[in-house]
């Protein structure tokens, strides 16, 4: 009986391009999809796009676009993306949608009536510019342990220390730069604790893999706490029923677009979607990465629990991806994109590769180039094209491209090549594509051997029979590879289905032999990868500075860069102007912007460094009367203390313009 079975994997947030991070969760998702169809399973695969949060509405703001034209945008990008990597969806669709409001009011109200949810007030850090909330990440400040600046409001990524953000010293609005105040508000929690047996019942049907039952032990032992669930407006996302200025929190909605993914699916294409979904016949399966854990082995369970619909089988928990050893960067050019990749470098080749590298543990997965280099050309390349390409051109031009029989010889390669079908099966299932690279790199290494043995292009002049016989056994050896690989490589299975002239392979046409048959032109499969193409990926990936990749590029219209936030008259007088003259200037050695001032500010003598040396030459300017910022805080910089800032603007270089006069007010008067 064909297994019913339907996948999701993790949603992708919109503000945010496809990266080779992500797709190790794709890949792995994609074959695991592919292989069940080609048992004759029959598997459904549902994603969509995480399109709800702070950092989305944040994102478009600063875009000046409206959220929805930014979560539009990264839909498209996203699905052009993962369809160059064979990514096959049969949905892939957005959580801002009608069937996710929907569901998501369901679970609300379900659990509520449940008893499942609370509310109480908490103290929210609110930014009084911006006017909303600050998530933890959108806070920074000194951290309190080892005062590195300008560290995020929950962690410090220089000593690893976590905190409240109330903790921070100096802390600030990541957006605007004020001060965050703390604002009393009340909140809605789900009561995770309440589900604790039922959650325990779930483990103990082997819901998550053994490697993490560790950290669930962790959770139980911490105690399971309740979440907030709820957060103030401004907010993009689903309001929440009978509140004015409330909405559910991204992480709410988010996994319940897996089931709107599905619903919007069968209703397109006349399927009961209860059967589906929560049906009995119908396996489920969540593939995610270990970072979101927590989200998909407690809150999730527990909220299907809660509200009367099914968990699922099994949750897959993969690691994450280091290039070179070390956490992908953007300095460092290994923070590739999906769409950077791709310009330089055949899809197929990583999902090859991340195959090789891939099994059920959660264990991180390290892509090295050399490493990548090497598995592409000499196994990839070397062993499985090979086989193909030393065999069909030659039974093209001599036999006319007609296959012959098999000997003995042949029958046995063919033989022990097809009975590896069922362990490539069993670890197909268990995820352990590592292992089936590793049987199939072992039997295309058996079929080359063959072929040396019996040199077919030294039998063709001899027994040509003979040879036809050789590249008989060797192209049906390439049939059977190309089938185990066919999870792995759709569009070289393809090519090789064309070359064979045979309609698509299943794993059930292993058995079959194909014997006096006429095959097609020989169309070329891979090419070695060359490293100056892998070098050209990551320097083309190098940012530097302000050029953030999970900042989409700005839509043409819009050039100039947003206005800052709102600063009051009151936040301007704040500013103290004075007339200073000019005693000293000179240049800074070993930095050519910088002059350094001694000013007199009616008795008062200030240090100035001023960025303004390719604009003026400091022996025009002694004498001379300027203005100072004189109450600005002195700041220590690598050339001596600044204790003010010289009045100048323009666009910099020689662009720059000071406010002077040769003669005038007296130094130390304010300006107004
Ligand atoms: N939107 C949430 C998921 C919501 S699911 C209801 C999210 N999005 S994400 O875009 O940040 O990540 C999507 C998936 O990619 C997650 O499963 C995450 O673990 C995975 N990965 C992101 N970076 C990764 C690596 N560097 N390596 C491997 N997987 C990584 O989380
Ligand atoms: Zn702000």
């Amino acid at each position: 009986m064909p297994r019913k079975i339907v996948v999701t994997s993790a949603l992708y947030y919109s503000n945010g391009p496809i990266h080779m991070g992500h797709l190790v969760e794709s890949i792995q998702t994609d074959i695991w999809v592919r292989f069940h169809k080609l048992c004759g399973n029959q598997c459904l695969y549902f994603c969509a796009d995480d399109t709800h949060g702070t950092a989305i509405m944040i994102s478009a703001r600063k875009e000046g676009i409206t959220p929805e034209q930014l979560i539009d945008r990264a839909h498209k990008e996203h699905l052009t993306d993962l369809k160059r990597f064979f990514i096959e969806f049969d949905n892939y669709y957005t959580t801002h949608s009608p069937e996710n409001r929907t569901f998501s009011e369901l679970f609300f109200t379900r659990l509520r009536d449940a008893g499942a949810i609370t509310k109480r007030n908490i103290d929210q850090t609110w930014c009084p510019n911006c006017n909303m909330a600050l998530p933890d990440r959108f806070i920074r400040g000194t951290c309190p342990k080892c005062k590195a600046e300008d560290q995020y409001g929950d962690s410090c990524e220089v000593c690893g220390a976590t905190y409240q953000p109330t903790d921070l010293i100096n802390p600030r609005c990541s957006t605007c730069g004020s001060t965050p105040v703390l604002k009393q508000s009340e909140h809605y929690f789900f009561k995770l604790a309440n589900y604790e047996k039922q959650l325990r019942d779930i483990f103990a049907r082997g819901y998550i893999q053994e490697s993490v039952s560790n950290k669930l032990d962790e959770w139980f032992t911490a105690g399971l706490k309740d979440w907030d669930i709820s957060r103030d407006g401004p907010y993009f996302g689903f309001k929440i029923p009978g509140e004015e200025d409330k909405y559910f929190y991204v992480w709410l909605d988010a996994p319940i677009g897996y089931m709107a993914s599905a619903k919007n699916y069968c209703d397109k294409n006349g399927l009961d979607f209860d059967a589906v979904w929560n049906g009995r016949d119908y396996e489920l399966y969540h593939f995610i990465g270990k970072d979101i854990m927590y989200f998909h082995a407690l809150f999730w369970p527990a909220m299907l629990v809660g509200t009367g619909f099914k968990t699922a089988n099994k949750l897959f928990v993969h690691g994450f991806l280091t290039v070179g050893g070390q956490k992908m960067s953007k300095s460092r050019g290994t923070f590739i994109k999906a769409a950077t990749y791709a310009k330089h470098l055949d899809p197929e080749y990583l999902r090859y590769y991340y195959a090789s590298k891939l099994s059920a543990g959660i264990d991180d997965l390290d892509l090295s180039t050399e490493d990548f280099i090497n598995k592409i050309n000499s196994d990839l390349v070397g062993k499985f094209t090979n086989l193909a390409s030393r065999a069909a051109p030659m039974l093209k031009s001599k036999f006319n491209g007609r296959l012959g029989k098999l000997d003995n010889e042949g029958k046995k390669l063919i033989e022990e090549i097809a009975a590896a079908e069922k362990e490539i099966i069993q670890n197909y299932e268990n995820l352990n594509y590592a292992a089936v690279i590793r049987t199939a790199t072992a039997l295309a290494d058996l079929a080359n051997r063959y072929v040396e043995q019996n040199q077919p292009w030294t039998t063709i002049k001899t027994d040509p029979e003979k040879a036809r016989t050789t590249l008989t056994a060797t192209l049906n050896a390439v049939r059977i590879l190309t089938i185990y690989l066919k999870p792995i490589l759709p569009a070289f299975a393809e090519k090789i289905e064309r070359l064979l002239n045979v309609g698509k392979l299943t794993f059930a046409d292993v058995p079959a032999i194909l014997q006096e048959h006429d095959i097609n032109n020989f169309e070329r499969l891979f090419e070695r990868v060359d490293k100056e193409k892998v070098d050209a990926m990551i320097e083309e990936s190098k940012e530097t500075g302000e050029k953030q990749a999970m900042t989409p590029e700005p839509t043409p219209a819009i050039t100039a860069e947003p206005i800052k936030p709102e600063c009051t008259i009151e936040d301007f007088a704040k500013i103290d102007l004075r007339i200073a003259q000019v005693v000293k200037a000179e240049r800074v050695e070993g930095a050519d912007k910088l002059l350094r001032f001694q000013l007199d500010v009616g008795g008062i003598q200030k240090n100035v460094l001023a960025g303004i040396a390719q604009a003026y030459k400091p022996e025009t300017l002694v004498g001379k009367i300027v203005i100072l910022f004189a109450n600005l805080k002195p700041r220590q910089m690598r050339f001596g203390l600044s204790e003010g800032m010289i009045l100048a603007s323009g666009t910099g270089g020689k662009e720059i313009f000071m406010l002077t006069a040769d003669t005038g007010a007296k130094p130390g008067a304010k300006v107004s």
